[in-house]
């Protein structure tokens, strides 16, 4: 699968001929240096964006075959995605930020599921707070509740310690492995953090939108 944008009327390639396999309950790390393409990868793995070239299936079903309505409910109830930029929606409480997928996914207990996902990632007297009115490492664990509140099979999530000290990275880490652990939530993380590459089954790595030779 590649990907090419086109940047100033140039054609660039972010990714070129990457081949990845990822099983159902597997712990993935993908590394690499700012601008090898690791979160371009992600966006496709998880149906947000398409390849250029080559094909992409998540849970059977071919992405580049589907339109974006249809990508959007194969990613329903399935998917949770955490975000580099953390995408929390301004106007909204973190427990509405949380809250809000697991509404849409027709949960009748979203907002117990919520505040109980705030109170796991250490953010229980924030549940009022709006994104403004938290810190960066405060906001990267509301975008953390948010993706796990549902349940979803597979987690994707970018720099999800990026933002926190090594305490709280250590309990999200913990959090994380341990949904792998019990649910079987497959584990997808783009990371520069070493600790947190090491606790996954697999790492591979991105080179100027190459994947390296394991
Ligand atoms: N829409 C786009 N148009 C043009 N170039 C793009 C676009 N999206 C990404 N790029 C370029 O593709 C490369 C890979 O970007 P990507 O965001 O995937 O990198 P990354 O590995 O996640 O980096 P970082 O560690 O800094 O987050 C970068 O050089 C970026 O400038
Ligand atoms: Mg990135």
């Amino acid at each position: 699968m590649s990907k090419q944008v086109s940047s100033g009327g140039t054609p660039l390639t972010i990714l070129d001929a990457v081949d990845l396999d990822i099983a159902a309950g597997e712990s993935l790390a993908i590394v690499g240096s700012s601008g090898s393409g690791k979160t371009t990868l992600l966006s496709l793995l998880a149906g947000l964006d398409l390849p250029t070239r080559g094909e992409i299936s998540l849970a059977g079903a071919s992405l580049t075959a589907l339109d974006e309505d249809a990508r959007a409910a194969l990613r329903a109830g399935r998917v949770g995605f955490v975000f580099q930029s953390f995408q929390l929606l301004a106007g909204f409480t973190a427990l509405e930020n949380v809250m809000l997928p697991a509404e849409l996914a027709g949960l009748a207990d979203a907002r117990t599921r919520a505040s109980a996902a705030l109170e796991r990632v250490g953010l229980g007297a924030r549940l009022e707070h709006y994104p403004a009115q938290l810190s960066g490492g405060e906001q990267q664990r509301v975008a953390l509740a948010r993706a796990f509140c549902g349940e979803p099979a597979i987690l994707f999530a970018d720099e999800p310690t990026g933002n926190l000290d090594t305490a709280t990275g250590a309990r999200i880490i913990d959090l994380l492995f341990e949904m792998n652990r019990a649910r079987g939530t497959t584990l997808i993380l783009v990371t520069h953090d070493a600790s947190l590459a090491e606790r996954c089954a697999r790492r591979v790595t991105l080179s100027g939108g190459r994947l390296q030779a394991p």
